[in-house]
């Protein structure tokens, strides 16, 4: 056993989330508590309905963040903006040197959740591109291509070669951030890609795999998108989180939606984790015997990459000997929302701890 698999009590910084939905409302704010509790900051995705897409929009999005905060509650919001074929490079030259918008986010129309506005034809947002590595502010991508003919399952590898790779040639400047990879393809993209590209991994797409979904019966609360693939996927991405590479680190896709929309014919994509992502990235950490490797991956890897400064605070996690009792969900404006099911009970705890 190495030294990392012994480890039952260890100090890191305060880990933050570089890909999260908090939505709007009464979901804002039964949510937000569970972002706010645990991570120092959070990208937040600008699909709302409808969505963010000017700085005037992301300016009042993050008043309504803060006013939804729990008291006592330290978190910072980093706003994005939704990228449509009209949005205004003025105004994202604006937005970014104000401070306020630390992305922007690119959805292929019709991709996943609320991305009807999204870009139909990517040679339209070109000149925001060139202003977007201009005032260097990064381009975060949902990675899948939307044709009819391609299989939901090679839609990753298909933008890849389609959307992505041109991109990334023709802005050499420009830093890409692959949001939520689900692919061996889309890991081996990006660790060949150069420093200026990196890529978010999700916290259920770290322990699951596409059989979580379909064997034994159709379970909706592991469907999300990009849709997770099989096993080979699955241990591509486990190797990436955990091995310290600088380039990859958390985005945990936390994205609610009411169990009722989750559960019927036609059931929504996502999976709310944000109560329970510091717990499961510990045990898979410890299970790859990488716990020394955590830190890089939750606290320390996605500022490197934003060009901020890491977490001051930091968490102290300890393992404990029966296993953590959580809810499996919360309530949203009368709504159940289910948290992610690891499928494995949960060991490890965590506390604010003094470095
Ligand atoms: C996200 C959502 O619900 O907003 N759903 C998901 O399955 N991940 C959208 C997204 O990030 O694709
Ligand atoms: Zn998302």
């Amino acid at each position: 056993m190495s030294p990392a698999e012994k480890t039952t009590d260890f100090i890191v910084r305060r880990p933050d989330d570089w890909h999260l939905h908090l939505r709007d409302g009464e979901m804002l704010k039964a949510v937000l508590p569970h972002s706010s509790a645990h991570f120092g900051r959070a990208i937040i995705m600008p699909n709302l309905v409808p969505p963010v897409v000017t700085v005037a929009n992301a300016k009042a999005y993050r008043a309504r963040i803060l006013a939804a905060m729990p008291a006592g509650h330290s978190f910072e919001p980093l706003m994005t903006l939704y990228l449509t074929e009209s949005t205004d490079p003025a105004d994202v030259k604006a937005g970014v040197k104000s401070g306020l918008i630390k992305a922007l986010k690119l959805y292929p129309a019709g991709a996943t959740t609320n991305s009807d506005s999204g870009v139909r034809n990517i040679e339209a947002i070109y000149p925001v591109l060139e202003k977007m590595a201009e005032v260097d502010v990064p381009l975060l991508v949902h990675g899948e291509v939307t044709d009819a003919d391609i299989d939901i399952f090679d839609r990753e590898a298909v933008f890849i070669e389609r959307v992505l790779s041109p991109i990334r040639e023709r802005f050499a400047d420009l830093r890409i951030v692959m949001e939520h990879v689900t692919t061996e393809d889309g890991v081996d993209f990006v660790k060949g890609a150069g420093a200026r590209t990196a890529a978010t991994i999700t916290t259920h797409h770290l322990i699951i795999n596409r059989n979580a979904i379909l064997v034994g019966g159709i379970k909706p609360h592991y469907y999300c998108l990009p849709v997770a693939k099989r096993e080979k996927h699955r241990l591509a991405l486990r190797a990436a989180a955990t091995s310290g590479h600088a380039r990859f680190f958390l985005g945990t896709d936390s994205a609610p939606h009411a169990k009722s929309a989750k559960e019927c014919a036609c059931g929504c994509a996502g999976v709310f984790n944000a109560a329970n992502t510091v717990n499961c990235l510990a045990h898979v950490f410890e299970q790859e015997g990488a716990l020394d490797k955590l830190e890089a991956f939750m606290s320390l890897n996605g500022p490197a990459f934003y060009g901020l400064p890491a977490n001051e605070e930091r968490i102290r996690l300890f393992k404990g000997d029966a296993p953590l009792v959580l809810d499996d969900k919360i309530t949203a404006g009368g709504d159940d929302v289910v948290i992610f099911d690891p499928g494995f009970p949960l060991f490890w705890r965590y506390e604010t701890a003094n470095a």
